[in-house]
């Protein structure tokens, strides 16, 4: 397909911006009377942060409840009880208010409590309904990774199955979304490095999928640079509200990108092994598989590896195919600065599972392998997964 032939539908309407928060109460009536806010055990209670939601609610004259059980990859059960509880306080709207899990599990039950049943009806691996409707969601994120704020995707795992998946439905486009950069001035340092390099590789993933156009080619960039040149900052402080603004606007666009040409196989990779090891960051896993990723196809995107080379890691190289192998070192070097260059046995992963985690990756994202280039089967992601091991 030509980059030239490309279609672009994000529905949601972004807020983005410091001080963007306190939008929520200009439209928060418009969407009903109560909401249930879903987000984490502690964090936004110990940053104040849900309060302050409360109170621009309450303002708004809008009731609130809310649901504060979400862990790092929330599981289908947990969706289903968020469901139940949503559909007893007859809420009219959801909030997501945290980091990926938070807004994805929002989403995962603005679904499930309008369409009914259960939320595994839902996902093509479990009864493969397709959702009528959602509940209006409103995505308030606090990290700069995932792009959930701004994608029709929501990632919920299975620990019966140990299927990791990502369901993708336009109606869970958040209706609105509010990205705060002064909202990040919290995330710890794991969470920082974890969540920039998640976008990181949405960037890269989306900028070498056969759906890349040149709209998602130049945000993809865009948000590669972005990262590559603050997250250096925003690690050593925190507190720096211009590299987080920067961050947030890297992990938005690559929101975009991921919504417009999908994620490629490094993704499909990585929630096998995080089905398998839910203890493992996102992030994390993304880097240990990443670099050996792109070598294994780096026949299919010599082009495209030579650009990123040229244009995020300032590599001079006229001759491609070289200048796409030192963009694979560069990146290397780069997750090196950080330590983020280790292997799974050291994250706890087994050589015995690599093969269901192999299998697994690919029978629950295989739309994202094929995302691809180099047409991908079961056997490579178990080649790349034992590179890494
Ligand atoms: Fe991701």
């Amino acid at each position: 397909m030509s980059a030239f032939n490309f279609e672009i539908k994000i529905p949601t309407r972004l807020f983005f911006g410091v001080g963007s928060l306190e939008r929520l109460g200009k439209f928060a009536g418009d969407l009903g009377k109560k909401a249930m806010i879903v987000t984490g055990r502690h964090s936004s209670k110990r940053t104040g942060l849900l309060y302050r939601v409360e109170e621009i609610l309450k303002k708004a004259g809008v009731e609130s409840v809310v649901f504060d059980k979400v862990t790092p990859n929330p599981t289908d059960e947990l969706v289903d009880e968020g469901s139940k509880m949503a559909k007893e306080e007859d809420v009219d709207f959801i909030i997501g208010l945290g980091g990926g899990s938070s807004i994805d599990c929002a989403k995962a039950i603005a679904m499930t409590t309008s369409s009914g049943g259960k939320f595994w009806d839902y996902v093509s691996v479990g009864g493969g309904k397709k959702p009528k409707s959602a509940l209006p969601i409103v995505a308030i994120t606090t990290t700069h990774g995932t792009g959930t704020e701004i994608d029709p995707f929501a990632v919920i795992t299975n620990l019966k199955t140990k299927e990791k998946v990502g369901i993708g439905y336009d109606v869970i486009f958040p209706k609105f979304s509010i990205v705060d950069p002064e909202l990040m001035l919290t995330l710890p340092k794991d969470q920082t490095l974890y969540t920039s390099m998640d976008a990181f590789y949405h960037a890269i993933e989306t900028f070498i999928s056969v759906h890349a156009s040149v709209f998602t080619d130049m945000l993809a960039l865009d948000a590669m640079r972005r990262v590559v040149t603050y997250l250096p900052l925003a690690y050593e402080n925190g507190d720096d509200l211009n590299a987080r603004t920067n961050l947030a606007w890297a992990n938005t666009e690559a929101g975009i990108t991921l919504t417009l040409a999908g994620a490629s196989a490094n993704h499909a990779i990585e929630h096998g092994i995080t089905g398998f090891h839910p203890d493992i960051a996102h992030g994390l896993g993304l880097c240990m598989t990443g670099p050996n990723f792109l070598e294994h196809i780096k026949d299919h995107i010599v082009e495209k590896l030579a650009i990123v080379g040229k244009e995020v890691f300032g590599v001079y190289e006229r001759e491609k195919e070289k200048a796409s192998e030192l963009a694979i070192m560069k990146l290397r070097e780069f997750q090196g600065i950080f330590k983020l260059n280790r292997k799974l046995r050291e994250c706890g992963v087994k050589d015995e599972e690599l093969e269901d985690i192999a299998k697994v990756s690919y029978r629950a994202m295989y739309r994202v392998v094929e995302n691809t280039p180099g047409n991908l089967k079961e056997s490579d992601l178990l080649e790349i997964l034992k590179k890494s091991f």
